[in-house]
């Protein structure tokens, strides 16, 4: 008797496990890697000395106990800051009453300091199992092909640059920007890349996505309210990776389109809802 491959959608942990720890913060990658995520999302942005550090908005006020742009701040300024406290802060001091799930030890400072790039890097290198890393390039037109030189620059140290085929790769770029992603295939044909898209505009109804890229990253969004679209793109072939599902109902509207990839801010119940 024969059996058809079952198809493996990979759970990937959006910002880390990002319910339960400080987003983008060593402590979020270790328990997403603990949790048994397949994959790491991490957004990145260049400081105002060339590095590039995994940070989602522009300013770091939401996240840390400083004020002002990455762009404008040195890693040294940033490592000064703490990322970590803002997630157990009660709603009257922050913007979120959270428990958290992790176990805040003040003496690893470095669980909840900004993080960059390369210290992601090598937790990834050293966890002992395969991880795939999820990278997105925030606003980089601003850089004009900084942040992808520089991506590639530091992914090669990792040996992570030029993969064999885009079907293997431990690494892909994501992007809301097609630029951003043209500049990654221009750079490195085999890296994989995904097209992140909060509607489905005009030009891509029919299932086109833009030139230099892969993969479709829609919003869970989309998949609610099109999925006749989602079912179009993998009827052409499309590996789709969708962001942010956190709800167990939006996990089983995944599974039964097909989805390649869940990004979520919960992989261990993900992981459960999946059987895993
Ligand atoms: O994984 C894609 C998703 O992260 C895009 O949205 O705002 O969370 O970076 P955002
Ligand atoms: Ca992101």
């Amino acid at each position: 008797m024969t059996h058809a491959r079952q198809h493996l959608t990979r759970v990937v942990a959006h910002r880390g496990a990002s319910e339960d720890a400080p987003e983008h913060t060593l402590a979020a990658y270790r328990k997403a890697i603990e949790d048994g995520a397949d994959a790491l999302e991490c957004d990145v942005r260049l400081t105002a000395d060339g590095h590039l550090v995994c940070v989602h908005d522009r300013r770091v006020n939401r996240t840390s106990n400083g004020r002002g742009a990455v762009s404008a701040l040195e890693l040294s300024d940033l490592a000064a800051l703490d990322f970590g406290s803002w997630k157990s802060r009660d709603a009257a001091g922050g913007p979120r009453v959270e428990e958290p799930d992790w176990e805040h030890r003040p003496e690893d400072r470095e669980a909840t300091s900004v993080l960059t790039l390369e210290r992601l890097l090598e937790l990834v290198a050293d966890a002992g199992r395969r991880v795939e890393l999820a990278i997105e390039t925030k606003h980089p037109t601003r850089w004009a092909g900084q942040v992808e030189e520089r991506l590639l620059v530091l992914l090669k140290r990792f040996g992570l640059d030029a993969p064999a085929s885009r079907e293997d790769s431990p690494v892909r770029v994501m992007s809301f920007s097609a630029r951003s992603l043209y500049r990654v295939r221009a750079a490195s044909p085999t890296m994989p890349t995904v097209y992140l898209m909060q509607f489905v505009t005009p030009r891509l109804r029919d299932g086109r996505l833009p030139e230099g890229v892969d993969i479709a990253g829609p919003s869970i969004r989309i998949l609610r309210s099109h999925p006749a679209y989602i079912e179009r793109l993998k009827r052409t072939g499309r590996q789709v990776h969708v962001w942010t599902v956190n709800e167990p109902a939006d996990v089983d509207l995944c599974v039964g389109l097909g989805v390649d990839a869940i990004i979520t801010n919960r992989p261990r119940a993900v992981l459960d809802r999946l059987g895993r």
